[in-house]
């Protein structure tokens, strides 16, 4: 999706037609950017329903990434959550789809003391989404750009700025051939990859880096720890080495775009076998499964549009 996603895009309380939702180019966001957002799914059902998956920990994150820079969000998490249920109501869709939450520094001038009196602009935007990655898995490569951290720019908060981390990664594994990074933190362990958590299986354990290790608190990263547990194994948070990469049995990512997704190689070096694990697909399916309003027992994190 690369021009009009939808109809209809909200934006600070209305809705406004896709080619009308404009700001001015004096926009502080566009200059430092001085927004922090969210990525959200919503999945079609098999009886044609529609659900929005976690929405209410996805705003409040957002106005959690706020907090981090005193960005004012005008609207609470409630607010947005209904929002994004009428937006997707207002635009009629039903198949299974992307949302973009979006709240960013506007007519501030040029100095950078953003401030809680600064005004901001509120938008949500959605637009159908498919995967992003392919079912079978992909292959990664270890990124030369370190990860941003808490120290510069923290990971923590979700803020535009630091995807042009994300981008050079991005930028550089495209380059050698593969389908998508894994960076390190400044310590050289592993952090996360461009847009998702990282996971390593070895000898039946599973392990994922601290959110210290300059990670995001990732909304499916702590899914995984719920339908690990449920299928009976415990995550452990530690620190993991380049090495282990090479040493592990599985290797996945977690993320909302990219869902859960099988890592086959690590800088050619093949993971396992070179397919997906066992432990990945349990997950995988399970992951599925949740989202498209198949498992009951979590059906509280759906948020039915339809
Ligand atoms: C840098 C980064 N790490 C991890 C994730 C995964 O987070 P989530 O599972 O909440 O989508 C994302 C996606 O938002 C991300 O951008």
């Amino acid at each position: 999706m690369k021009t009009k996603g939808a109809e209809f895009i909200w934006l600070d309380g209305k809705f406004v037609k896709w080619e009308d939702a404009k700001v001015p180019i004096f926009t502080h966001a566009l200059h430092y950017g001085t927004t922090i957002f969210e990525g959200i799914r919503a999945y079609s059902s098999m009886d044609n329903k529609l659900h929005v998956f976690r929405l209410a920990e996805h705003m409040e994150r957002l106005h959690r990434s706020a907090q981090v820079y005193r960005i004012n969000v005008n609207y609470s998490a409630k607010e947005l959550c209904d929002a994004t249920v009428e937006l997707l109501r207002k635009n009629d869709i039903k198949e299974s789809c992307y949302i973009r939450p979006l709240n960013f520094v506007g007519l501030h001038g040029i100095d950078l003391n953003v401030t809680l009196d600064s005004p901001t602009y509120c938008a949500i935007i959605v637009f159908p989404f498919a995967r992003y990655f392919s079912e079978q898995g992909i292959r990664v490569g270890v990124s030369s750009w370190r990860r941003i951290n808490d120290t510069s720019i923290p990971p923590m908060a979700k803020a535009a700025g630091n995807y042009l981390n994300s981008v050079l990664a991005t930028q550089e594994s495209k380059r050698h051939g593969f389908e998508e990074s894994i960076m390190l933190d400044q310590e050289g362990n592993i952090s996360e990859a461009p847009g998702e958590n990282v996971f390593l299986v070895r000898d039946h354990s599973i392990y994922t880096p601290y959110i210290g290790n300059s990670a995001l608190e990732g909304i499916t990263r702590n899914t995984t720890f719920e339908i690990a547990a449920n299928l009976g194994y415990t995550i452990v948070e530690r620190p993991i080495s380049r090495t282990e990469l090479y040493m592990g049995d599985e290797l996945f990512l977690t993320g909302t775009a990219a869902e859960i997704v099988g890592i086959l190689s690590v800088d050619g070096h093949p993971v396992g076998d070179g397919r997906e694990g066992q432990i990945t697909r349990r997950i995988r399916q399970a992951y599925s499964r949740i989202v498209t309003a198949e498992e009951p027992r979590f059906s509280s994190w759906l948020t039915s549009v339809w």
